[in-house]
């Protein structure tokens, strides 16, 4: 697995803003879209393209487009919706499938409570939204998910992660026949006894969404 820490200060910046307890939900969604959107060109720059040419009013140019079958874009829900429209808006031709999954508070293990993914990956780049890369349950979980069903690569964004998460996705991938990045704005210094990144940014969906 390769980790890509992405060095920019505009990431730097946002992501400081992000963590700051006195950013309220509005601000901290708009951060979190723009951020998503910095990492998603980083993220993509493996995307599978094809030669064409164009017709521009003074001669024909070679280019490439976007190849078949399109990139697949996954947002863990709940916390990973609040990444999809900064990720689509680089990627707007891509398909979008979702997985639901929850972590138990007290066994930090995940469940899946919902799928809407096709069945069939094969061939398929896919891009996982997750905000937090903590013990690394979730995000193996839908990894091992979307390799089951096939994909030929994937790519997950991740605005922190902690060290105890990539040493975890390490030890799943392990098993696993598909090779995986993960892109994101900052490599944290540990997990909590609660299992929360430190210094973290807090609970992101509840940060994105309210305490529901
Ligand atoms: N999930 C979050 O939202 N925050 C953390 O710090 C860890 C997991």
């Amino acid at each position: 697995m390769r980790t890509h820490v992405v060095d920019h200060p505009l990431i730097a910046h946002k992501l400081t803003a992000l963590r700051d307890e006195r950013t309220d939900s509005p601000t901290f969604r708009r951060l979190a879209d723009e951020l998503v959107t910095l990492l998603a060109y980083e993220a993509t720059r493996d995307v599978r393209v094809e030669p064409v040419t164009v017709a521009t009013p003074v001669a024909p140019a070679t280019g490439v487009r976007l190849a078949s079958p399109k990139p697949l874009v996954v947002p863990i829900l709940r916390a990973g919706l609040g990444m999809l429209d900064g990720m689509m808006r680089l990627l707007p031709t891509a398909e979008v499938g979702f997985l639901g999954m929850v972590r138990d508070e007290e066994t930090l293990q995940a469940t899946t409570y919902a799928t809407r993914l096709p069945d069939d990956l094969s061939g398929r780049q896919c891009y996982v939204l997750d905000p937090m890369l903590a013990t690394g349950g979730t995000l193996g979980a839908a990894v091992q998910f979307l390799a089951d069903r096939g994909a030929e690569s994937v790519t997950c964004i991740c605005l922190l992660v902690a060290p105890e998460g990539i040493a975890h996705l390490d030890e799943v991938l392990a098993s696993l026949n598909v090779p995986v990045t993960v892109v994101t704005a900052a490599l944290d210094d540990r997990l909590n006894e609660l299992g929360y990144i430190v210094p973290g940014l807090g609970d992101a969906g509840d940060r994105l969404y309210g305490v529901v």
